[in-house]
């Protein structure tokens, strides 16, 4: 069998606060092969950002660390690894498209040499053939006026059109690996569907595997092929995405679940939500984090964390999960 082209075991991530370190990411592990599309879902604060800079070796450091585990790509260990090595994976074999487009985007920069730089790094093209390549590539993520945009600054655009030329950018070296953070949030509906087209076809295309993080389910269930759900660090729940959506095991995922709207239901009722929030890292109840906020939890939930394990068609870590638990 061939390696996937994403291992990730045991990854820990800790942050330096006032006290000492607080752990942020506990203990993760999945993989991902080549074209597979994993969504990356949790409500704010649960290490879904974190984990996707950790892959590419850009966890803030301080305050940020990993401290155990493992990420490897295509056999390569990049926990580790020099920042050299490193820096020559990014944008060409793994790119990213980041939560905040104003941490990728250099202000003093127009956004054409960004993109000509970013695509003459890693590849043999002279100045005038990146540069059509760039205008290329901000036509194909639907920013109008392509070639005059080139030579505006980022803090001359709109939020959305900032974000669109981070994906342009984030795609531009066809990477095998790209990680998009809530890509589509900034966007109107028209340009989030455009986006997400854009990122499915080069999927298809060049056998790009991709997480994407984000809060919609609506979006997960439109281009994932499989979902890990975290909570509190944790992934707690593992699934192909029609699994998901048809029956979801962990109490939280069935939660999330049932708060997305369903069109066809009428008359519409109060969606329901989870109650209570996410204990912030450092106040992690000891036992299943969700347990607080969970109305099948007993002693034993409250006990230990629960380890995951496989429920149908899932891998979750519940006691008392949703369906009929086999
Ligand atoms: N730069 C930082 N300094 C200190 N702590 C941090 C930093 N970045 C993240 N953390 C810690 O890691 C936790 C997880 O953050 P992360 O950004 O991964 O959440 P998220 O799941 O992406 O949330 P959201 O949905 O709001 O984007 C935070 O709650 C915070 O405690
Ligand atoms: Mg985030």
């Amino acid at each position: 069998m061939t390696p996937p082209l994403l291992h990730v075991e045991n990854l820990t991530i800790d942050f330096d606060a006032r006290h000492g370190p607080v752990r942020a990411v506990d203990g993760i592990s999945f993989e991902l092969a080549a074209g597979e599309t994993l969504g990356l879902v949790g409500e704010s604060g649960c290490g879904k950002s974190v984990t996707g800079l950790a892959l590419m070796g850009l966890v803030p450091s301080p305050p940020g660390r990993v401290v155990d585990g493992s990420v490897r790509f295509e056999g390569f260990e990049c926990v580790g690894a020099p920042e050299k090595t490193l820096r020559s994976l990014r944008g060409k074999t793994m790119s990213m498209i980041f939560q905040e487009p104003m941490t990728a985007l250099n202000p003093v920069f127009t956004v054409g040499r960004q993109l000509i730089d970013v695509l003459r790094r890693h590849e043999p093209l002279d100045r005038r053939q990146a540069r059509r390549r760039a205008v290329e590539m901000l036509e194909r993520v639907g920013i109008p006026r392509a070639a005059a945009r080139m030579d505006e600054y980022p803090h001359e655009l709109s939020g959305g059109l900032r974000q669109r030329i981070m994906i342009a950018m984030a795609l531009a070296c066809r990477p095998r690996l790209l990680i998009a953070d809530e890509p589509t949030t900034a966007l109107d509906v028209t340009t989030q569907a455009q986006v997400l087209a854009e990122i499915r076809e080069l999927t298809e295309a060049l056998g790009t595997a991709v997480i994407l993080v984000t809060h919609d389910l609506g979006v997960i269930a439109e281009v994932c092929d499989r979902v890990a759900v975290m909570y509190c660090g944790r992934i707690v729940e593992q699934a192909p995405v029609d699994a998901v959506f048809r029956q979801p095991r962990h109490r939280y995922t069935e939660g999330l679940v049932a708060a997305v709207p369903r069109i066809r239901e009428v008359p519409i009722e109060r969606l329901p939500t989870i109650p209570g929030t996410v204990p912030e890292p450092g106040r992690w109840p000891s036992g299943c984090r969700f347990a607080p906020r969970c109305a099948y939890a007993d002693a034993a939930c409250r006990a230990a964390p629960p380890a995951l394990r496989p429920i149908g068609e899932s891998v979750a870590a519940c006691l008392h999960p949703a369906g009929d638990g086999r």
